[in-house]
């Protein structure tokens, strides 16, 4: 596509001459805005390019060591591969309410990005995955690591790295836009093609209280919903599909004994935009498949529900 291979030349030069030779410091959260932004930069200006990616341990299954091979291995980007998980899960032990959990995640992140960016001597700039639609308005105003790197309304004094001067490539560009643009820049199909992550992550998909047990239990229930969506080919008609860690046991039968275990509840939208959104309708064999293969797999889980409610007046997470 001549379109976005000359966006591509053309931003690669605005990159270099904004930059000049100073140094460059890029979040990154696992999603595909910042990946991709980070991948341009690093074209532009090599190795005056650092990572930071704060891994919060609430992304989806693998997804972190997806993103670390990335970007070292294959692109031999500096990274700075933080696993915090431990701080993350410690800091929301108890913390049930919704809010609660997107502040208390919001500030841990921006404290452990702001120590490790004290460590890159000399940076001058930080880069950020922010799009058109951040720009405009704002899905993006509830905060969660993408996000947060973006607003400072909610903290206090500004973190250092708020000091530093911004380079936002992905400014004018929509999301397809962007995948796009990933795929130009040899990114693979199925890494740019992700549904959109919350930054609060999984956090926000196991109301009540977060346990690493649950984290780990979510994420296989997760990981065999996407690969049964995968396996029949509708991966790509849907907006968003995740799994739903309940906090509600129910009783169910295994051979011969009695268990009283977790519910898992499976969401998948359509939408343009997530301002609205449709539940997706499957074929029952496909969810029939998901929820025999989560329930077989996965301990702790023994019943498996769709959620079919609509945006609005449901929203796309449960919290
Ligand atoms: P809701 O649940 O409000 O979500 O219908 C709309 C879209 O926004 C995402 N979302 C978030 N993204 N931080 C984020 O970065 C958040 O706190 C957050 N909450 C919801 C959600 O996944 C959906 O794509």
């Amino acid at each position: 596509d001549w379109t976005m291979a000359s966006f591509r030349q053309e931003m690669v030069q605005r990159i270099r001459d904004q930059v000049g030779s100073e140094k460059v410091i890029c979040g990154l959260s696992g999603g595909v805005d910042s990946s991709v932004a980070a991948v341009l930069i690093h074209e532009a200006i090599g190795d005056q390019l650092t990572c930071v990616f704060v891994d919060t341990g609430l992304l989806r299954m693998n997804e972190a060591e997806q993103v670390v091979t990335m970007f070292r291995d294959h692109y031999n980007i500096p990274l700075v591969h933080v696993d915090a998980s431990e701080d993350f899960l410690g800091a929301l032990a108890g913390v049930t309410d919704p809010e609660t959990k997107r502040k208390t995640i919001g500030k841990l992140f921006i404290d452990v990005f702001d120590r490790e960016s004290h460590k890159i001597e000399g940076a001058t700039f930080l880069a950020q995955g922010t799009l058109y639609p951040d720009v405009i308005e704002s899905v993006s105003a509830k905060g969660g690591p993408s996000q947060v790197i973006k607003s400072h309304h909610n903290v206090g004094g500004l973190p250092d790295y708020m000091k530093l001067k911004l380079v936002e490539p992905l400014r004018e560009l929509f999301k397809d836009e962007v995948r796009a643009l990933g795929v130009e820049l040899g990114l693979p199909p199925a890494f740019v093609g992700r549904h959109p992550f919350p930054g609060p992550g999984l956090a926000i998909r196991i109301p009540g209280d977060i346990t690493p047990e649950k984290v780990a239990t979510l994420q296989k229930a997760d990981a065999i919903y996407l690969d049964e969506i995968r396996k029949a080919g509708l991966y790509d008609a849907i907006w968003q599909a995740f799994a739903v860690l309940l906090p509600v046991q129910s009783v169910g039968v295994m051979g011969d004994a009695r268990t009283y275990e977790n519910v898992c509840a499976l969401r998948a939208v359509t939408s343009t935009d997530g301002m609205t959104a449709d539940f997706f309708e499957f074929p029952w064999e496909v969810l029939g498949r998901a929820a025999t293969r989560i329930i077989n797999e996965v301990k702790g889980i023994n019943r498996v529900v769709y959620d079919v409610t609509s945006k609005p007046p449901g929203t796309i997470e449960w919290e």
